[in-house]
């Protein structure tokens, strides 16, 4: 393919500009790189395959922040697994209001399933522990939870996490599927967001 040129011909290429999302000022300190996500989240859709064989699996996904993890951990999934997503909303920029609201319910009935919840990080608590009240009083046959990320270090509410992909400080991090104000979750890394 060849790439269309202004009025001024070949001698004068038109300037694009190109706007990339890794070198924004905002974007700090590299956590969590590319391959590691790649390696760790081979090693946990290996773990589940093993653990869930020949039960019927949904994996719940919280939209949006959960997205990429769930794409790349499907496809390290072995077993047959369906899937289904709920959304909520609790945060507006760095802070969690505390105030967890349900915006879309799951679209199938999870009853005597073994349902496990698709996270991206685990911060307060308080989220996990609205949506894991809410799936308890369909009847699941169990409820697990798989986070890509857990901040230890901030947690209000504990609940058992079957498989975490990672431990992160307590800052706000974005990047893989992880927000702030909307912005940055097409970074294909976890990164630091740095103070405005
Ligand atoms: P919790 O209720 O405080 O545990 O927060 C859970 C939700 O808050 C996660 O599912 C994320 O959507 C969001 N969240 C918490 N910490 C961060 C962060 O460092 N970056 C981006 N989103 C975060």
């Amino acid at each position: 393919m060849t790439a269309a040129h202004g009025a001024g011909g070949p001698e004068a290429p038109e300037t694009v500009a190109v706007s990339d999302i890794t070198r924004d000022p905002l974007v700090g300190q590299v956590l969590v790189p590319e391959r590691e996500l790649r390696t760790r989240i081979r090693e946990i859709g290996e773990a589940i395959s093993v653990d869930y064989a020949e039960k019927p699996l949904v994996l719940i996904g919280i939209l949006r922040g959960s997205v990429m993890f769930m794409a790349d951990l499907l496809r390290s999934v072995s077993i047959p697994v369906s899937v289904d997503f709920l959304a909520i909303s609790s945060y507006v920029g760095r802070d969690s209001s505390g105030v967890v609201r349900l915006l879309k319910d799951l679209d199938h009935p999870i009853a005597g399933k073994d349902v496990l919840l698709v996270e991206d990080i685990i911060d307060t608590g308080l989220t996990l522990s609205y949506v894991l009240r809410v799936l308890r009083t369909r009847g699941p046959e169990s409820v697990s939870v798989c986070t890509l990320l857990n901040k230890p270090r901030s947690r209000l509410i504990d609940q058992p996490l079957k498989y975490v992909g990672f431990e992160v400080p307590d800052e706000f991090v974005v990047g893989y599927g992880l927000d702030f104000n909307q912005r940055y979750r097409n970074l294909p890394y976890i990164a630091v967001l740095k103070p405005e």
